[in-house]
């Protein structure tokens, strides 16, 4: 079964007042996003939406412009008719956050609840982290929680990875700068505990280019295409060939705002993917670097 088939099938299997996630109100959450937002007009996008209220609560608020994304189209079927005609101020996305081509910078505010810990390959999450980069404006906010360190090792049946607030932030890099974080108690609808951590960062300014440097600095030549084909919008015809001219030296400490990257890094992902699929090497930063 894939992941939209399963997801499909939690939530046309009971009702989402009973899944393990459940909450009347996303209270936390929206208390961070009204502070952060202060009054003023914010795209927001929730990520892994669900069928949380979260969305409602945020278009009793005018200057909001929300976007909700889910994996499950069935589940965002609940969520449009649960709000009627007030359903179409809303931009409803299916499909999955680490492949769906976002628009560039389209967000003042990312917010997920309970989707990262479910990436629990390398590559998964560097294309995650590459997504925020690109669809994120740059010093725009995000906020994630996942379980924290102390919270269950499975959700809805699946495996999840835990985090403290620095593991976290780390995932991410130094292109966000971690603002705060909080704690929060979960009790699933069956009386179960579940210790949550939040995180809020903002995406630094040159913060577009962090995803390459993200995913080159995991030493992971598969994390690194799978975050520059977010970045670069899967269509990189037109940098291959530079790219091929270019090939060991590209120092990449611009690309991603000053950190230095090693170019064995570089080279050793471009090597791979040049065997496998011989001009397929590509990279915003490599064409950017010289
Ligand atoms: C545990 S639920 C949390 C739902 C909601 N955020 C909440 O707090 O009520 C996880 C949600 O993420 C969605 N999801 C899982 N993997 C996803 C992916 N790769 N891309 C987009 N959505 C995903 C699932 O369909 C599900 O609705």
């Amino acid at each position: 079964m894939n992941m939209r088939t399963y997801w499909d099938h939690v939530y046309t299997s009971r009702s989402v007042q009973e899944v393990s996630w459940y909450q009347p109100h996303a209270e936390q959450s929206l208390a961070l996003i009204k502070r952060i937002a202060a009054g003023r007009p914010s795209r927001v996008i929730d990520v892994g939406g669900g069928a949380s209220t979260l969305v409602d609560d945020l278009l009793e608020q005018e200057s909001f412009d929300v976007s909700v994304l889910d994996l499950s189209a069935a589940v965002l079927s609940v969520a449009r008719n649960r709000l009627g005609a007030q359903a179409c101020r809303v931009q409803w996305l299916a499909g999955d956050i680490t492949q769906l081509e976002l628009p560039a910078q389209a967000y003042d505010l990312w917010h997920d609840r309970a989707v990262f810990h479910f990436l629990t390959k390398p590559a998964q999450r560097a294309a995650y982290v590459a997504q925020v980069c690109h669809a994120v404006r740059p010093g725009g906010h995000v906020i994630v929680a996942t379980f924290a360190s102390d919270g269950p090792t499975r959700c809805s049946g699946l495996p999840v990875l835990r985090y403290s607030p620095d593991k976290l932030h780390d995932e991410f890099g130094g292109a966000f700068e971690l603002i705060e974080s909080m704690e929060e108690t979960h009790r699933t609808p069956g009386g179960v505990i579940q210790p949550f951590v939040y995180c809020h960062c903002v995406m630094h300014e040159d913060g577009q280019d962090c995803a390459a440097g993200v995913a080159a600095q995991s030493h992971n030549a598969a994390s690194l295409y799978a975050a520059i084909d977010v970045l670069t919008g899967n269509n990189n015809e037109a940098y291959y060939p530079a790219l091929g001219a270019r090939s060991t030296s590209c120092a990449c400490s611009d690309a991603i705002g000053g950190q230095e990257i090693l170019p064995v890094c570089a080279w050793q992902a471009h090597t791979s993917l040049d065997s496998a699929t011989s001009m397929r090497p590509k990279s915003a930063i490599f064409s950017r670097t010289s």
